[in-house]
């Protein structure tokens, strides 16, 4: 295997420097294995051929203002391009024509200024796009729609009135959509609550010129009573503008005042748990009302309504509200609502306890497993022991079998040969970011340089959203880059 390893890679490398020697590349551009940097050298254009197997194609802070037609076609293994502070206005359309292969595109901190719908209507895998600290002023309406596999999209630091949120009702798997820092005034209430959890759960729009109003004022209380970090982590950011006035902006989830006349429908909270059958469970009763005399009662499928003091085989109501299941079965399964009645004030709470009751699984395997393990071993020890005693010496001796062809198969590849596959376990360096007071922020891969040889982190998930409490940095070192120097 190792053997394998060290014939395949050197193979892989000299192939792949074989396409780069045939590759017209501007004098200052950097290769390591499937990664190509051309940042900081002053280009205009993205060079017409590119080294065929590129993964990794990183034109960071140039000046590039226009991009050719299929610029990026023919490179099949084509993942992330990096196309950060540039000057990029618009983009040809079939820009990145044949480019399905692309995972991530920056294209931050340029000029951009109307995402058509041509844009990104090619990039069918695209699963990362970073568009924040450019001029958009809009989205239109179809330019998200087609990218199901999109997961992460950021469009802070821009100029944005609107946004097409109906358009991205359907994608499945979208996680972070970062609007926040725009100039939007108004939000489309009904669409955004049309959206799946998953999505408004993600979804940063803090720091825009909302007018304060209620539905607004409604839509991010239900957002804070359900926990979304989006919320909780820029709590403090969320503002908006009494009559839309510049001057007049609240922190409307601090200061609440302005909206004591707004009707808000309590939201149910929601909390799930799992447990064994036969382990006895509390259900507490969490509220955020106060006060002695609470009322306590809880409704279920299965026992109807329960109200204190309860008690029986199976179950016991606690005065504080937890309702104990003394030996849980299969069949206790399901959703307990409790409602807290404050008589006095007049005020009430709820809360619905998903529980989910699971089978345990036969006791005895571990032992049995163990005992298997232990025998194995003890079997292969006696076998090498045998082999060491009766056989004659000729293992010195002997030559590791080369294999005629390099198994593409393995995992060995020019790649692992040199570069570091994790990046080194430092909270420091040029890639980290920290943020300016709980700004989101993005996590580079670590760059460094070692022993002369270029280190790179593969960034497979970059840019990380990662929501910091630290009250460092600027917000222009948040979004500054690094290039990768040698
Ligand atoms: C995409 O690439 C394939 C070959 O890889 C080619 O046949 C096809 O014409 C290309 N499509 C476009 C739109 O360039
Ligand atoms: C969503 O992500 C999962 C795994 O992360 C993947 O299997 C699935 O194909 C994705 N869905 C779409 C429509 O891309
Ligand atoms: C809030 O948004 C404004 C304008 O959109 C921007 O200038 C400012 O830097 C943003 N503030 C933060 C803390 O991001
Ligand atoms: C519950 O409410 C009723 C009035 O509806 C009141 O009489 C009773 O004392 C309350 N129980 C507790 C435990 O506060
Ligand atoms: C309520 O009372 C029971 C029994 O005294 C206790 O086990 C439980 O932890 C209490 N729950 C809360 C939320 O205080
Ligand atoms: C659960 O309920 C079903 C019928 O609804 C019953 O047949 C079964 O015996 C119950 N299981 C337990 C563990 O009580
Ligand atoms: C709960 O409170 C709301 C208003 O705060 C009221 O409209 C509603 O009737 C109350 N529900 C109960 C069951 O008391
Ligand atoms: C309760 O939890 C289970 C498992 O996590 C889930 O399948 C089910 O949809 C949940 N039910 C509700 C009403 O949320």
């Amino acid at each position: 295997m190792l053997c394998a390893q060290g014939v395949a890679a050197p193979l892989m490398l000299s192939s792949f420097l074989l396409q780069l020697v045939r590759a017209n590349l501007p004098s200052g551009c950097l290769i390591a294995s499937d990664i190509l940097s051309c940042t900081n050298l002053g280009l205009d254009q993205v060079p017409v051929e590119l080294p065929v197997m590129v993964a990794t194609l990183d034109f960071n802070h140039n000046r590039l203002e226009h991009l050719e037609e299929g610029s990026f076609a023919g490179l099949p293994n084509l993942d992330t391009v990096r196309l950060a502070h540039n000057q990029l206005s618009r983009l040809t359309p079939g820009t990145f024509r044949n480019t399905s292969s692309i995972r991530h595109l920056d294209l931050s901190s340029n000029q951009l200024n109307i995402i058509e719908e041509h844009y990104f209507q090619e990039l069918v895998g695209i699963k990362e796009l970073l568009l924040y600290n450019n001029h958009i002023v809009r989205v239109e309406s179809k330019a998200l729609s087609g990218l199901s596999n999109l997961q992460k999209a950021y469009l802070s630091h821009n100029r944005l009135t609107d946004f097409p949120f109906f358009s991205i009702q359907e994608h499945p798997n979208l996680t972070t959509l970062d609007l926040s820092s725009n100039r939007m005034p108004n939000l489309p209430v009904k669409d955004i609550e049309a959206l799946k959890e998953k999505i408004q759960s993600g979804l940063f729009l803090h720091n825009n010129s909302l007018i304060c109003e209620c539905s607004m004022y409604s839509l991010f209380k239900q957002w804070e009573y359900r926990g979304f970090t989006s919320v909780t982590d820029f709590w403090e950011e969320h503002t908006c503008l009494i009559y839309g006035e510049q001057r007049a902006m609240v922190r409307f989830l601090k200061h609440v005042r302005y909206f004591d006349n707004c009707k808000i429908k309590p939201p149910v909270k929601k909390v799930s748990m799992e447990a064994y059958a036969g382990d006895s469970v509390m259900l507490d009763c969490i509220t955020s009302l106060k006060g002695k005399h609470l009322n306590y009662s809880w409704v279920s499928d299965r026992y109807g309504y329960i109200a204190p003091p309860f008690s029986n085989n199976m179950l016991r109501m606690h005065s504080n509200g937890s309702l104990e299941i003394l030996a849980l079965d299969i069949n206790d399964s399901g959703v307990y609502l409790c409602m807290v009645q404050n008589h006095q004030e007049s005020s009430n709470d709820s809360l619905e306890v998903n529980v989910t009751v699971q089978i345990r699984h036969q006791e005895d395997e571990p032992f049995n497993t163990g005992f298997t393990t232990l025998l194995g071993c003890v079997v292969s020890l006696i076998l090498v022991l045998m082999y060491l005693f009766l056989t004659p010496c000729r293992c010195w001796c002997r030559k590791q079998p080369i294999p005629a062809t390099p198994n593409p198969a393995n995992e060995c590849s020019a790649q692992s040969s040199i570069l570091t596959p994790t990046p080194p376990a430092t909270t420091e360096g040029p890639g980290r970011k920290v943020s300016n007071n709980k700004h989101v922020v993005f996590l580079e891969p670590i760059k460094e340089a070692q022993n002369g040889r270029l280190q790179a982190a593969l960034a497979l998930d970059y840019p990380k959203l990662a929501v910091t409490r630290s009250d460092a940095d600027s917000v222009t070192s948040v979004f500054s880059d690094t290039t990768i120097v040698p």
